[in-house]
């Protein structure tokens, strides 16, 4: 028996609902701040990742889906979307553009991870990008896209955690001083710990080893270190959070687990529902991407939100969605000679905009009865031998039980007065 790959999971029909729901409410709440739809491809060059996301995180080192295609080519299956679109950005010459150039995507993502709850190796992100400013109030409104999204869906207990990791003239000095301090620690950090000093220490701060906490809560603090050009940065945004009357918290140890963030970077958290897959949305600035990636210099912020994460969360905290319309009408017949006429039926009444059933194979009119009662709608039309001869309809009213006569021509109007 064939199931799907580990860390892959289909999305069945009784979840749809959710999902259109939540693609609804990203498209409506993208349009009302301004953010216009761009799909980069689901793979790219390996090397675009390598150097996006950068060789020394998880992602690059452990997670990446990558080939080579019949061409010789070397592709990954995107692990996430903000390298890709940024290549976008440089390829259509978007600098041109009046900046900030504001995007967002929704699709798959792809990262070999040890599948749990709220984490799997196929999942889906909704990405936000604002490219080409550097003014704070980027960041105060990539952070409301992400704040008025979880709102709109009606999320509860959700935490917004902040900090700002500095640029290239201030997060070498703070590297410098983390590492001095954890060498005077060498003998009580993790193995783990050890291993990222040498490879990308800032990853320390993330670890979750017991014996690594207290170490960690006294290690040196980013924001301790910020030049001055950061330290304003982020002064004035914390100032429009605060205008706001947005919270957040302070989170010194939040790294990020992508090399390419400069300043900003922020994550929300979910009160319950996801266990220890808590993080729904991550994102942050960075201004050294672009220009990393073969463009001119460009600043940009952004984030994404993992899909199946909020959905998580909305049925672990009961949040009702609309459902989806369901046909309301089902054509049922008896005889060859019905049969075929039901069948044009059927199909004209989709044309008028009726959502509508066709009984299929030869049954009787009590099976068909059944199914139009299992399917729940509200009319039955049935053709026969009479109603042929008649040239009529009969339409059942299957709630009240009723049943009347209408001419074929009239039945569209009818329903529509109707549903
Ligand atoms: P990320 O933190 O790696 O950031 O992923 C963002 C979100 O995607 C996570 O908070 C989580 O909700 C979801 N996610 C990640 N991995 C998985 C997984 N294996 N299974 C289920 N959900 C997952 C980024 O991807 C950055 N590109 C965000 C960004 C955009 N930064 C700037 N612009």
């Amino acid at each position: 028996m064939y199931q799907a790959v580990r860390g892959t999971q289909d999305i069945l029909p009784d979840d749809a609902p959710y999902w259109r729901h939540l693609e609804n409410t990203i498209h409506d709440l993208c349009a009302r701040y301004g953010y216009r739809r761009l799909e980069p491809p689901l793979f790219e060059e390996t090397s675009l990742f390598v150097r996006g996301v950068g060789e020394g995180t998880d992602i690059v080192e452990k997670e990446m889906y990558s080939f080579t295609d019949r061409g010789g080519r070397e592709l990954t299956l995107r692990p996430e979307f903000t390298a890709g679109v940024m290549r976008a950005y440089i390829e259509h010459g978007m600098h041109t553009w009046p900046q900030p150039v504001k995007v967002y995507s929704i699709g798959p993502a792809f990262r070999y991870e040890a599948p749990q709850a709220g984490r799997y190796r196929q999942f889906h992100q909704v990405n936000v990008e604002a490219i080409g400013e550097q003014d704070p109030a980027v960041d105060l409104e990539i952070m409301s896209v992400a704040w008025d999204l979880y709102e709109t869906l009606g999320s509860q207990g959700l935490s917004f955690q902040l900090n700002s990791t500095g640029c290239p003239a201030c997060k070498p000095v703070y590297i410098r001083h983390l590492v001095a301090y954890y060498e005077q620690h060498l003998d009580d950090i993790c193995p783990d710990c050890r291993r990222r000093l040498q490879r990308n220490p800032l990853r320390v701060l993330d670890c979750k080893v017991e014996s690594c906490q207290p170490i960690i809560e006294a290690a040196p603090h980013m924001r301790q270190y910020l030049c001055a050009e950061c330290a304003e940065h982020f002064a004035t945004l914390l100032g429009y959070l605060d205008l706001l009357g947005r919270p957040y918290t302070l989170n010194h140890r939040l790294v990020r687990g992508l090399d390419y963030y400069t300043k900003t970077v922020f994550e929300v958290w979910a009160g319950e529902g996801l266990g220890s897959q808590n993080a729904v949305c991550g994102g942050g600035r960075y201004d050294g991407l672009i220009e990393e990636l073969g463009g001119p210099p460009t600043p940009g912020i952004g984030f994404a939100a993992g899909l199946e994460r909020i959905i998580l969360t909305m049925k672990a905290q009961g949040i009702a969605i609309p459902q989806l319309p369901a046909p309301q009408v089902l054509v049922a017949h008896r005889g060859a000679a019905a049969k075929a006429r039901a069948v044009v039926l059927a199909s004209e009444l989709r044309a008028a905009g009726i959502a509508t059933l066709l009984a299929f194979g030869q049954r009787s009119l009590k099976a068909q009865m059944r199914e139009a009662d299992r399917a729940g709608v509200r009319f039955t039309l049935i053709l026969g031998g009479d109603e042929l001869a008649a040239g009529e309809v009969t339409v059942r009213d299957m709630s009240a039980a009723e049943q009347q006569r209408v001419a074929p021509a009239e039945i569209a109007g009818w329903l529509k007065r109707r549903l």
